[in-house]
């Protein structure tokens, strides 16, 4: 199949364009490198420098001619969101309907990274379904939910077939260290560095974490298939910051005392997302407890440090 991947060289997006390479399709990367980093993205796969919101990325879409569209890229920063709202919504709401129209136009299947953690906000039921009531929080969640309305609209106007996935915290192997959102990958950077770490508030908070590989699969899946969802994709387990904090120190074998900064505006306080509809739907289960997952990357972290300093570039 041929499959364009927005946000491909960011991290969910290369490990999901490594996949779909290995599985047999062909593959075009769509990333202004706003986050992203050249040195993720496959060299086996066709890559254009464009912002979402120029033409240019649409009419990308239209003369390749793509089966899917999966749609990683974003504004992804909730506290960016709250600063500044337009911005947001320019490249989450504006930018991904230029996307949708090229899909419409040579119809293709529409796959979107949803965020189940910031869209039910303050939930009544946790682990959250599906059928509890999304209560955004941060203007980011306002235009994830509302992308996901506009699939719903061109679903039903038409007949555009898509997948929604709501993902739960994802973590692992090339997540950006030095934006906010990546929890554990600020963790393992700061004390692979020696720096000191900050716990917003007081770390009581908890979030799902789910293993970038994990995601990855939940995406081949969804992609393959005619299911809608929206589907969670997560473990179900909360873990709170404090407690993510042990773990990763235990894998860098460091015994440090966080600082404690304020807390962040837009921030839920209780999030984990129950898993039962995308396991019926598509068999999906996650397959990496959170200590094996923080292994791995810990165990990159590690490599990839030492490879920068010795000048090899992507692993
Ligand atoms: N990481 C998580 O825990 C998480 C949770 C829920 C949802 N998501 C969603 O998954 C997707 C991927 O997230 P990620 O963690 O890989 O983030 P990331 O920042 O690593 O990847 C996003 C990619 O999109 C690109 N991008 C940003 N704005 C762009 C624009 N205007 N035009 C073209 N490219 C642009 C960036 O350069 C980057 O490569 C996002 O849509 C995000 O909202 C992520």
């Amino acid at each position: 199949m041929r499959v364009v991947v927005t946000g491909g060289a960011g991290f969910i997006g290369s490990h999901l364009v490594d996949a779909l390479l290995a599985t047999g399709h062909e593959v075009m990367v769509i990333d202004d490198l706003s986050t992203g980093d050249l040195g993720n993205v496959n060299p086996a796969a066709a890559f254009r420098q464009l912002d979402i919101r120029i033409p240019a990325a649409g009419e990308v879409i239209r003369r390749w001619r793509p089966e899917v569209v999966s749609h990683h890229a974003a504004q992804m920063s909730v506290s960016r969101s709250v600063r500044e709202p337009l911005l947001d919504a320019d490249i989450n709401l504006h930018g991904s309907l230029l996307l949708l129209e090229a899909a419409r136009d040579v119809g293709a299947r529409f796959v979107f990274a949803s965020s189940g953690g910031a869209l039910y906000g303050h939930a009544d039921v946790l682990p959250t379904d599906e059928d509890q009531p999304p209560r955004p929080v941060s203007p980011y969640a306002v235009s994830k939910l509302a992308f996901e309305h506009y699939l719903g609209c061109y679903g039903a106007l038409h007949a555009l077939s898509h997948a929604v996935l709501r993902y739960a915290n994802v973590y692992g192997p090339r997540q950006n260290p030095h934006g906010e959102a990546g929890v554990v990958a600020l963790f393992c950077k700061a004390l692979m560095d020696g720096r000191p770490v900050v716990i917003n508030g007081d770390g009581c908070y908890t979030r799902d974490y789910v293993y970038v590989d994990d995601v990855v699969r939940a995406n081949l899946l969804a992609l393959n298939s005619h299911a809608t969802g929206p589907f969670n994709v997560g473990t179900g387990r909360q873990v709170d910051v404090n407690q993510l904090f042990q773990l990763v120190s235990t894998e860098f074998g460091a015994a440090v005392e966080p600082t404690r900064g304020p807390p962040r505006p837009g921030d839920v306080r209780a999030s984990a997302l129950n898993c039962e509809r995308i396991a019926k739907a598509l068999g999906w289960r996650p397959r990496i407890t959170l200590e094996a997952g923080l292994r791995r990357t810990a165990e990159w972290v590690r490599e990839h440090a030492s490879a920068a300093a010795g000048g090899v570039d992507r692993s």
